[in-house]
């Protein structure tokens, strides 16, 4: 028996106020939930409902989350998968929605906030500024984890000049500043935000030159986002353009 579908369901940055609808609705209708404990703020978990079982991921190999899914889907249980931030980045989805494929379960994405677009909103900034950049890389690096390819190292993408957001990499911070400084220069800004969104969040600015100062003062160690580029400069770029958008001479008359 079973035919429910197995839903992937981004949980946002933390808070619970920053859930889809859908999200919401998913959670408390599902039977089974299976959570990233490490990143979401527990008030994610209220909107299951109290019959729900909740299973924090952090201890589990992929064979067993995979397990999960397809007892559940036997048994007839409707089962949401959570992961941090959205489902397109760095959350491990295709390995297990493969593994549904291959064992005949039926799977659907639902979209999250992902922790970059959160840290922005903390900032109150764009990351893309007319003519300061108009280009973000959203990239991680590589410590005792998955292999990055070759051709996307951080020169390459330091090269372009682009706004950075650096995930998984907050322990690597000076080493990456040291490899960024010819790109970008020691002054360029630099934020850091963990946790974002969350009650203990925290926000350091810096420089390219001073950040890894701050982020070794505060001890972080994991779940923060590191945003370079002079698009987030704390004062607007004399420099900088407006977006053609809003231009009052544009032609308004077509499609935009
Ligand atoms: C496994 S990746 C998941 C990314 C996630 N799928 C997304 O859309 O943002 C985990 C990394 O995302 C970043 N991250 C996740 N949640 C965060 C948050 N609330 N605040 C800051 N960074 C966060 C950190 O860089 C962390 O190391």
């Amino acid at each position: 028996m079973g035919s429910l579908t197995v839903h992937f369901v981004g949980a946002g940055p933390g808070a619970a106020d920053l859930l889809t609808v859908r999200a919401a609705r998913l959670l408390a209708a599902a039977d089974v939930v299976l959570y990233p404990g490490s990143y979401l703020d527990p008030q994610v978990l209220e909107q299951c409902s109290g019959t729900a079982e909740l299973v924090d991921t952090a201890d589990l190999d992929l064979d067993a989350i995979v397990g999960r899914f397809v007892d559940a889907h036997r048994a007839g249980l409707a089962v949401v998968r959570l992961v941090s931030g959205d489902p397109s980045l760095y959350s491990a989805v295709s390995e297990q929605t493969r593994r549904l494929d291959a064992a005949g379960v039926p799977w659907d994405l639902t979209p999250g906030v992902p922790a970059y677009a959160a840290a922005a909103a903390v900032l109150g900034h764009e990351l893309t500024v007319p003519l300061v950049a108009q280009s973000v890389v959203l990239t991680r690096v590589q410590a005792s984890s998955t292999k990055m390819p070759e051709s996307e190292s951080l020169a390459a993408f330091a090269a372009t000049g682009a706004t950075l957001v650096l995930h998984l990499a907050i322990t690597r911070t000076r080493e990456l500043m040291v490899q960024l400084e010819s790109a970008y220069g020691p002054d360029c800004p630099v934020a850091v935000v963990y946790r974002a969104s969350q009650p203990d969040e925290l926000v350091l600015r810096g420089t390219v030159a001073d950040i890894a100062d701050a982020v070794e003062k505060a001890g972080l160690r994991s779940a923060a986002v590191i945003l370079v580029g002079r698009a987030i400069a704390d004062l607007p770029d004399p420099c900088a353009g407006e977006s053609h958008l809003y231009d009052p001479d544009r032609d308004r008359s077509g499609p935009g």
